[in-house]
């Protein structure tokens, strides 16, 4: 047995060369001292069979190599997890040079830029806000507005009917569909049936025509519409403000003039051109070298617009205009082609 005791010490020195793990070292931990069946329990089991004149030594042989054995696992196991530890540090370690990933950010788009800033330009001149709805009823559309059922004007506002019909006027069913609105002008209708005057609105939303798409055009696109009515009301109001609009969306140097045009629902309509941002006035491609670039309509509202909403022409006056988000957002940003504007695209997004 004295043999024995000298090889088990003997092996049990290549074995726990070989355990480079805290696993693997439990392993041997179980396998030498392991209550069922491990190699030293069963040695001290054994020593009952040992002849009475070698019992003592081969219980010291055994004591020292249970010894030996504790004591050598032992200080490997400390060295091994000191070694682990160190090594998960090093991997949970956090390098603070590298440079940090950036958190991705949403960006507004162009139109709406533009229409925040008319509705923030407005808001502080006392303006309301109202959207109005973009499924609209031929009255608050076209007739009301003065556009009546053949007026040529309705021409140039080739519209999307719904095939659906609208209630009429008088509560019953009118053959007449309703139509996605050419124009945010339906609100002038609705926020005057709404609210008597004093009144001032803004209205900004989508709008919609049987258009070709071009680069100029889109069969949707966004207009907005502002309106006033006042005792006393006439053109130089209508002049002052839409001045005070310009300079402030597109700069204090922008210039402004009205040249005489029709619209039905105004009285005198003017279309308004403003000095051309790029070259200031001078004359470029952009504005066909006439320093000019054409950027709304407006007038005087129409008593008969007036009239068709219960407010009395005598007492009350105001004026409207209308202009495309679209287009003043590819003034601003000098975007050439309103396509653009609705592919989507990251990149040209990403860069507002
Ligand atoms: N509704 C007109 C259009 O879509 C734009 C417009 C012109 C609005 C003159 C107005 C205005 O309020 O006074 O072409």
């Amino acid at each position: 047995m004295l043999d024995e005791i000298k090889r088990i010490g003997h092996d049990f020195e290549s074995t726990l060369k070989s355990a480079g793990t805290s696993a693997a070292l439990e392993e041997l931990r179980v396998h030498y001292f392991g209550r069922k069946g491990g190699v030293i329990p069963t040695l001290f089991s054994r020593l009952k069979e040992v002849a009475k004149e070698q019992k003592k030594d081969v219980g010291d042989a055994l004591n020292k190599l249970r010894d030996r054995l504790e004591s050598e696992l032992k200080e490997k196991h400390e060295r091994i997890a000191t070694e682990e530890s160190a090594r998960k540090q090093s991997r949970d370690i956090i390098d603070v040079t590298l440079p940090a990933r950036t958190p991705h950010l949403g960006h507004l788009h162009p139109v709406t830029i533009v229409r925040r800033e008319m509705e923030t330009i407005f808001s502080e001149m006392g303006y309301s806000l109202d959207p109005g709805p973009e499924i609209e009823t031929d009255w608050y559309n076209f007739e009301a507005l003065n556009f009546t059922p053949d007026h040529p004007a309705r021409d140039t506002q080739d519209t999307f009917f719904v095939d659906v019909e609208s209630p009429a006027r008088d509560g019953g069913m009118k053959d007449l569909p309703y139509l996605l609105r050419t124009h945010t002008s339906n609100v002038q209708i609705r926020s005057m049936e709404n609210h008597r005057p004093p009144v001032k609105v803004l209205s900004c939303g989508r709008v919609y025509r049987r258009d070709e798409i071009t680069m100029r055009r889109s069969p949707m696109f966004h207009q907005a519409e502002g309106f006033l009515v006042d005792k006393g009301i006439h053109i130089g109001h209508l002049r002052a403000t839409l001045e005070h609009f310009i300079k402030r969306l597109f700069g204090e140097d922008s210039k402004m003039r009205m040249r005489p045009s029709f619209f039905p629902f105004t009285e005198p309509s003017a279309e308004v051109d403003m000095s051309c941002v790029f070259c200031k006035g001078a004359g470029c491609g952009t504005c066909s070298q006439t320093g000019w670039m054409e950027i709304l309509g407006c007038g005087m509202i129409h008593p008969q617009v007036l009239r068709n909403v219960g407010i009395d022409p005598e007492e009350w006056s105001g004026f409207a205009f209308g202009l495309g988000l679209d287009r003043c957002a590819m003034i601003k940003f000098d975007i050439p082609n309103i396509r653009t504007l609705f592919e989507n695209d990251l990149r040209v997004l990403e860069q507002f």
